[in-house]
């Protein structure tokens, strides 16, 4: 009965899973009304919120503190206030309860949960959030990035976008919406250097030609195609050259049905299946990291006190996969 304690950034989540089952997910989100992030903020939300988001995962899940045989936590990457709070969290509770601890990748975390909920085997993950855009495979015993972005994550873009347009946070759904209205496709900058991605210059040449010619709907509906097309190629990519029959997405803008659809269709084309679990378990969440801190224990790895540091620039191929 394994207790995850998610907490890269914006969210404080608790997850309580056994035997791959997800008893409970439950999270706290700090916002503010621009978007963005105030790292000290957001650990102050944490410090706030992480007894009371426990509270109700043990509540959910209906078991008793005593029940619990570990604690998994994000160590890496993240925000390093974030991140100490949930290390905090997760050393107290461990330490009290006499059980041991896991320090897991939040990254892999992504993958690991998309892989469990649709059943894939050993799929491509596209991890596409606020703060990071990769695309993530296993080989030779690592989980490693073939693709990432060279600036900022796809998420970040969409809200920085909408928040230039006056539209509020999150902004990957009002997007959305302005999208599904959109009808004239207007040509965009199309980054993507070998198997990276870019978004920086992309966004200033959105802001640019804002308020001109352009419909809000069409510029908004033409955003999206040009992102997701450039995160579908490069995933295809990586299916192609790591030889992988899957792809499941991980991440906040994961839910976005258009990237959906993008998605099973290049996959169709190519004989492949394309998956992603539900939207809560594609955001940030503490099922993820008690779900891969599970498979962890299981294969005897756990993080003694003295070790369980945060990681904020951890890397997804640090980690070796041995579970
Ligand atoms: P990470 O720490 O992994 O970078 P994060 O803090 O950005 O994660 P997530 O919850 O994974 O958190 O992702 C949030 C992002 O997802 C925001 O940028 C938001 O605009 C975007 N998003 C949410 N729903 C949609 C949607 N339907 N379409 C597009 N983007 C979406
Ligand atoms: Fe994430």
């Amino acid at each position: 009965m394994l207790l995850g304690i998610e907490s890269t950034a914006h969210t404080f989540g608790v997850g309580i899973v056994h035997r791959g089952k997800v008893l409970a997910n439950e999270k706290s989100s700090y916002t503010t009304q621009e978007g963005g992030i105030i790292p000290w903020d957001a650990a102050q939300h944490h410090v706030d919120n992480c007894a009371e988001v426990a509270a109700a995962a043990l509540a959910k899940a209906k078991v008793n503190p005593k029940e619990l045989t570990g604690i998994a936590f994000s160590q890496g990457p993240g925000i390093g206030h974030s991140l100490r709070i949930g290390a905090l969290a997760a050393r107290c509770l461990a330490r009290t309860l006499g059980i041991p601890l896991v320090g897991v990748n939040h990254c892999i975390a992504h993958l690991e949960i998309g892989k469990q909920l649709t059943g894939m085997a050993d799929p491509v993950l596209l991890y596409v959030s606020g703060g990071n855009t990769q695309v993530i495979a296993c080989d030779a015993g690592k989980y490693r990035i073939f693709g990432e972005t060279l600036d900022i994550g796809i998420g970040n873009l969409l809200d920085a976008y909408a928040r230039h347009l006056g539209l509020g946070f999150p902004g990957g759904p009002k997007i959305a919406a302005l999208a599904a209205s959109g009808k004239k496709f207007v040509a965009l900058p199309y980054v993507v250097k070998g198997m990276d991605l870019s978004f920086g210059g992309l966004l200033t040449h959105m802001k640019r030609i804002s308020g001109g010619e352009h419909a809000r709907e069409d510029l908004c509906y033409s955003l999206q195609e040009t992102v997701f097309a450039m995160c579908c190629e490069v995933s295809e990519r990586a299916m192609a050259h790591a030889q992988k029959g899957e792809l499941v997405l991980g991440g906040g803008v994961g839910c976005n049905t258009r990237l959906q659809e993008m998605c099973r269709v290049m996959c169709e084309d190519r004989g492949a299946r394309a998956a992603w679990p539900a939207n809560e378990f594609l955001v940030d969440n503490g099922a993820m990291i008690a779900l891969l801190g599970e498979k962890m224990l299981a294969a005897g790895l756990s993080t003694p006190l003295e070790k369980s540091v945060i990681l904020p620039y951890q890397r997804t191929d640090e980690v070796e996969v041995t579970w």
